[in-house]
């Protein structure tokens, strides 16, 4: 792409992203892409798993080249890398969620969809590729049902079901900044005024006080069979960290689970999810596709994931980063650097493909 922005560089990799974006974005914005909750421990945890980890190379395979190519629910994706769901997206760029499902379609990939878009879902969907949509279940199940009705008329291809918001964390960021979205930008797949708008409280998160009026709290495994039931979009449970919850997904309908503890912004101290993907994936047994996101930044994270078993992963902080930087071509651009850096990770591995990735490509720090 041409310069993202005149005031900076083209970013070589996400952490320079990371750099440019925080530059630009308002405080407010700033601290609620990047905060977490508490202590933040589940933040940096997530990053320091993949530390945990080295890669171990095979040579003299032969390869001409590799594909970072491959399927996630019988979709082609030109590299396993999606779109995390997000919110707010207006906050970051004008255009918003537009310019996020544009970039994910340039770029051939798939868009989350989140509940709290800024933008309508129907008119998001006439500018994606492939998408999907992310559910948050409002106590209100009229709501909750028509935006799984829309979200399928509009056609979305799967329902990424958040699991892990029975309250919302608290970012002690948004509480000082007093975080809600301005005049002008609401979310708008809600059809209800009172529900587009967070509140202006006196003190503390408005999201937080939205999150925690609206939201169901008291979600059960019955509800993902209702919600199983509402289309024939295949449901993606997302925040499980317990193999026991992974294995239950499966047996009440879900098509894949997201390992995910929500950018370690829900419950502080979370497991990190690259730490949660080994048990899952192995009780999981091939039942269904494992995605994870969480702290991925490099083609080597995205390696390592797929190595301990994940199909795909997502991201969310650096699709924001990109999306404030440079529009559309902000997203494609971060997307494309994600995967040149897979292919070469991919070649230097020895690997033709993302599927052969496995355990074997696998060492924990230390000697072997
Ligand atoms: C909403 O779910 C958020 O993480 O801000």
């Amino acid at each position: 792409m041409t310069a993202p922005n005149a005031r900076t560089e083209i970013p070589l990799n996400l952490h320079e992203y990371e750099a440019a974006a925080r530059a630009i974005l308002p405080p407010m914005v700033r601290d609620y892409i990047a905060g977490g909750a508490g202590d933040e421990a589940t933040v940096r945890a997530n990053r320091a798993a993949f530390d945990q980890w080295r890669l171990l190379p095979r040579m003299l395979r032969g390869l001409q080249d590799v594909t970072t190519a491959t399927t996630v629910l019988g979709t082609p994706v030109s590299l396993p890398v999606l779109i995390a769901p997000s919110g707010l997206h207006r906050l970051a760029h004008e255009d918003g969620e537009l310019a996020t499902a544009r970039g994910a379609r340039d770029a051939g990939t798939i868009y989350t969809m989140s509940t709290a878009a800024t933008v309508p879902m129907e008119a998001v969907a006439r500018e994606a590729g492939r998408w999907w949509f992310q559910l948050y279940v409002f106590s209100d199940r009229g709501v909750t049902r028509e935006l799984v009705e829309r979200a399928t008329a509009a056609g979305a291809s799967a329902l990424a079901v958040t699991v892990d918001v029975p309250v919302l964390g608290r970012r002690e960021a948004d509480e000082r900044n007093r975080f809600a979205t301005p005049p002008g930008i609401v979310m708008a797949n809600l059809l209800r005024p009172e529900h587009q708008q967070m509140p202006m409280g006196p003190g503390g998160s408005g999201l937080a006080t939205y999150v925690n009026s609206l939201w169901d709290p008291a979600l059960t495994w019955d509800d993902l069979d209702w919600l199983a039931s509402l289309s024939p979009l295949p449901v993606v449970p997302k925040g499980i960290l317990h193999p026991g919850d992974a294995v239950r997904s499966f047996e009440h309908g879900a098509s894949a689970v997201i390992v995910s503890n929500h950018g370690g912004r829900q419950l502080d101290s979370a497991v990190a999810s690259l730490d949660a993907l080994p048990a899952v994936v192995d009780a999981v047994a091939g039942r269904g596709e494992v995605l994870l996101d969480g702290g991925i930044r490099r083609g080597t994270d995205i390696l390592k994931a797929l190595g301990l078993g994940a199909r795909a992963v997502l991201i969310g902080r650096p699709a924001y980063w990109g999306l404030a930087v440079g529009g559309d071509a902000g997203v494609r651009h971060l997307l494309d650097l994600l995967r040149g850096e897979l292919a070469r990770d991919l070649m230097l591995c020895g690997l033709a493909s993302p599927e052969e990735a496995t355990r074997e490509l696998m060492a924990p720090v230390g000697p072997l």
